[in-house]
């Protein structure tokens, strides 16, 4: 680990002067070869933020222990470099990084950017840039640039925040847009009016922020959010979009809390004409007050939303949400089922995540069985194996299945206990000639 003392550029501020930063080695390697080629490097985004908050006392900060795994791989290391008076280009800093580490890289050329996989984790680089967006909504295009300007780009002052780093180890907080006193004052502010226009994300991302960090939409930010959602800029964004941003609302410990503001400020229904009932928000709170997040809770969200078969969602992802929307008709054959193979047959199709999150939104008999399923009947196997069944003189092929399933409902009915009784009921099944 490499300590970085914190100094202040421009006017100090007391209450952030003494923070000390621990990089993972692969980063100060980084930081001394760009300040080799007389090029600049910072650490930007969130992680700036969350540094300064837990400094301040104001938030615990994340686990900064990059192998340790308290860093998840959403909030890896994010460094920006200037490397415009060097000669050199991202592309071959990545190269050099990787040479003398045994990572991998990818560059995207379009946003100038690229990340370094490597055992320990993830480093995200990105030149520091100017960007310029041909109409609302449309993916930005970029072009080399300061700090200034890439700080400037940003969305919030409180993730318009750098630390620029040098080759001696030392350090500087770049707070241009006055993100340190937006943190002091726990403030969600824009940086320019056009910003929720330029990336209606913003909006959800807005929320998002204000709501995990306890902070206030500024009230300027918040007229501009309500004017940009009433002149219809969410609708749009793209499909893919949208669900990236909810996927990032699902990891959110406060995920109920969000959704409410993101609803209250009709911000879905922007986006797809989506305005959930009650009963959406009721089962949302059993489901987060019983820990899900995440996959998840994303997968029970694509069930109520009014998504098209061709959003980009993962074919898992498909089949979970499907099942979660056709279950009240298969609950009640649930119902009247009497038996546990019955029960096996009617679950066995459902897909894990749909079946784990049916299980904390039913009651009573159902749940019961799903648990039960969950619990028990997934796992249970005959003790007779195909192979057994081919050495007792069965062929393989269609018979052989159809004697093999009737063991396992044998089985999970319990008729069968052990090989023996396995072994006598082959032999009945035989003689009828399943
Ligand atoms: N950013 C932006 N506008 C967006 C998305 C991102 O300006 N629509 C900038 C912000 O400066 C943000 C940084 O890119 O801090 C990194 O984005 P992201 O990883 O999404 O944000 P973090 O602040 O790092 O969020 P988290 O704490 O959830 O990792």
């Amino acid at each position: 680990m490499n300590r970085f003392a914190l100094l202040t550029r421009g006017r100090p501020n007391q209450d952030f002067t003494c923070l000390d930063l621990e990089l993972p080695a692969e980063c100060a390697l980084l930081v001394r070869v760009v300040s080799d080629w007389g090029g600049r490097v910072f650490l930007v985004g969130g992680l700036v933020r969350d540094w300064l908050l837990a400094r301040s006392g104001l938030v615990p900060n994340r686990d900064s222990n990059w192998a340790g795994g308290g860093r998840d791989a959403k909030s890896d290391w994010d460094i920006a470099v200037d490397l415009r008076k060097t000669g050199k280009t991202l592309v071959q800093l990545m190269r050099e990084i990787c040479r003398q580490t045994g990572g991998r890289y990818v560059f995207y050329q379009r946003f100038l950017t690229g990340t370094i996989t490597l055992p320990a984790g993830r480093i995200d680089i990105s030149h520091t840039r100017a960007e310029s967006y041909p109409g609302p909504a449309v993916l930005p295009k970029v072009q080399a640039a300061g700090i200034e300007e890439d700080l400037g780009r940003r969305d919030f002052t409180v993730n318009a925040l750098a630390i620029e780093m040098n080759a001696q180890g030392q350090s500087r907080v770049v707070d241009l847009y006055g993100g340190q006193k937006d943190l002091q004052a726990r403030l969600i502010r824009i940086i320019h009016p056009g910003s929720f226009i330029d990336d209606p994300t913003r909006i959800f991302r807005c929320i998002r922020f204000a709501v995990r960090l306890g902070f206030e939409i500024e009230s300027g930010t918040a007229y501009l959010l309500r004017t940009a959602v009433k002149d219809g800029y969410p609708a749009l964004l793209t499909p893919e979009r949208v669900l990236y941003e909810l996927r990032c609302i699902c990891n959110e410990t406060e995920v109920l809390k969000v959704l409410e503001a993101v609803v209250k400020e009709s911000v879905l229904k922007g986006c797809w004409q989506w305005q959930p009932s009650q009963d959406f928000f009721t089962e949302l709170k059993v489901l987060t007050q019983a820990g899900i997040r995440g996959e998840l809770l994303f997968i029970y969200l694509l069930s109520r939303l009014p998504i098209a078969p061709n959003y980009p969602v993962t074919r898992e992802e498909q089949r979970a949400q499907q099942a979660l929307r056709d279950f009240p008709l298969l609950a009640g054959r649930l119902r009247r089922a009497r038996r546990r193979s019955t029960f096996y047959r009617l679950l066995k199709p459902l897909p894990l995540p749909a079946l784990k999150i049916l299980t904390v939104l039913t009651e009573g008999l159902i749940k019961n069985r799903l648990e039960l399923f969950l619990r028990e009947l997934k796992d249970i196997k005959p003790e007779l194996s195909s192979q057994d069944l081919i050495e007792s003189g069965i062929k393989p092929g269609p018979q052989l299945g159809r004697i093999l399933e009737q063991l396992l409902y044998a089985r999970l009915d319990r008729r069968v206990k052990n090989r023996d009784s396995e072994l006598r009921l082959v032999r009945r099944l035989r003689r009828k000639d399943v």
